[in-house]
């Protein structure tokens, strides 16, 4: 491309086109094309000889002798473990989510609780500081020594990072608000978004300030328009939640400083965010209660492994006969390729006639669960559903399912165990146990082994059609 000549940036996914077009071939949205002029940040081609000449580099040991980057923690538990057990100097976080999901709530927490330790600062580009004002006064944050402003000039930002007394810790609410004058596109922008998101990151890496971005996300769940800030900052968070439900949880994506797939877990109420610090409590708070009647069909606990963390939660399921040439198949919090998978090995490897009728599989509470080792939970559920036979309620079930129906071993069954036994779980159906070097399970819940998804359908008062 021509030096200075205008190129034309998809908002939503960041692809360059040489032309305009009203629809992005890339990620196929409608009108989100838009022109930009190259601005000085511009990165020359592979062949940009006009680079003028530069200062060579001081390169230092990779041995980090000085114990400079002890974790930093803010005291919020639930975030901390999410950033890897606390905030490293000079790292930019970036917090994406749904608008109202509670970004602002928990970073203002967050910043009042660290700012009994440290400088913070809680910049606003969207809320005027009376707004921030009245919220900390209702969650009886007030009297917290965080320094507040409403900006959106980066300039003004990082010019406020100078000083001895400059803050450590600074939350920018949000990347879509910022702007810097170098660029002429508009706030919100993927050229807006990149040339701030780049200036703020800079300045703290520079100054060894913690920042903290929050990022609006698109109907499909992108940190709106620019993925490429994933990849500028150390660590990625969503905030994610259903509105109907009062929990949130706090997913890291991606983390220089830590594991990724850490989670935290929050409960929105009257008075802001409150950390759970045993969320498989919560999750399974509204299960059917055990006893004669009550028992219901259709619904398996899953031990599943967020991050570094065992978390317990109810998988439901509902089988019911289908009125429609295509059956239905609808989930909510898991995969539908997953289900689909399920269901064929089901009806292939075990003879269950399943394939004409409507099949719904539900995550209780609108959690969402990643693990190839729900799939036992989710075959379990199905299996009740069709059978019309409860899961024993004190049993949680876990387990990969192969295509030839075998049940594969999950990481971590011990620390799963020992959750479920927490929890009053006396029995656990799960894989046979991997041969070598396997450590060795705690005594209850008891894990009965099955090797074959099809040793799962006869505890549910099924006939396996194919077995002998
Ligand atoms: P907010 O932090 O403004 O969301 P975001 O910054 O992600 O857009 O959260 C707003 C929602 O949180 C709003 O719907 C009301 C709810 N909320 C509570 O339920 N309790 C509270 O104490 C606060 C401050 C907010
Ligand atoms: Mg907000």
């Amino acid at each position: 491309m021509a030096r200075g000549t205008a190129r034309y940036v998809c908002q939503e996914c960041g692809t360059t086109y040489r032309k305009w077009a009203g629809r992005c071939e890339n990620c196929g949205a409608w009108n989100s094309i838009v022109e930009e002029t190259p601005g000085p940040q511009a990165a020359p081609g592979p062949g940009g000889a006009r680079l003028t000449p530069g200062t060579a580099l001081a390169f230092v040991p990779l041995d980090l002798a000085a114990p400079d980057r002890p974790r930093w923690i803010t005291g919020n538990a639930e975030f901390d473990r999410v950033c890897g057990g606390g905030l490293v100097r000079g790292s930019a976080i970036l917090i994406g989510g749904d608008p109202g999901i509670g970004k602002s709530t928990l970073l203002l927490q967050v910043a009042c609780r660290a700012a009994a330790e440290r400088r913070c600062a809680y910049i606003s580009g969207e809320e005027a500081v009376e707004q921030i004002q009245a919220r900390a006064a209702r969650l009886g944050l007030a009297d917290a020594p965080v320094r507040l402003a409403a900006a959106t000039d980066v300039r003004d930002i990082i010019a406020s990072l100078e000083g001895r007394d400059a803050p450590e810790l600074v939350i920018v609410d949000s990347i879509q608000t910022m702007f810097v004058d170098t660029v002429e596109s508009a706030p919100g922008t993927v050229a807006q978004v990149r040339a701030s998101a780049a200036a703020l990151i800079g300045a703290a890496k520079r100054r060894g300030v913690v920042m903290v971005l929050v990022g609006h996300v698109t109907k499909d769940g992108a940190i709106a328009g620019p993925r490429v800030l994933e990849h500028m900052v150390d660590t990625t968070v969503y905030f994610e939640g259903d509105r109907g439900h009062q929990f949130r949880i706090l997913r890291s994506v991606k983390n220089r400083f830590g594991a990724a797939d850490e989670i935290g877990v929050f409960e929105m109420t009257g008075q802001g965010l409150v950390e759970v610090a045993n969320p498989s409590a919560l999750f399974l708070a509204d299960r059917a209660p055990d006893g004669g009647d009550g028992r219901v069909s259709g619904a398996a606990v899953f031990a599943g492994l967020e991050g570094t963390r065992p978390v317990l939660m109810e998988i439901q399921a509902l089988v019911a006969p289908s009125s429609l040439g295509t059956p239905r198949r609808a989930v909510v919090g898991w995969d539908a390729g997953r289900l689909s998978m399920v269901l064929a090995v089901l009806e292939a490897r075990c003879g269950i006639a399943i394939g004409m009728r409507d099949v719904y599989l539900n995550v209780a509470g609108g959690l969402r669960v990643q693990e190839p080792a729900a799939d036992l939970a989710g075959a379990a559920a199905l299996l009740s559903s069709l059978g019309d036979s409860p899961v024993p309620h004190d049993a949680v079930v876990f387990g990969e399912i192969g295509l030839s129906g075998e049940v594969r071993p999950v990481a971590q069954m011990d620390l799963r165990l020992r959750e479920a036994a927490k929890l009053g779980f006396v029995e656990a159906v799960g894989p046979a146990r991997p041969r070598r070097a396997a450590p060795p399970l705690p005594e209850t819940p008891r894990l009965r082994e099955i090797p074959h998804v099809r040793h799962l359908v006869p505890l549910f008062g099924l006939e396996d059609g194919r077995m002998p």
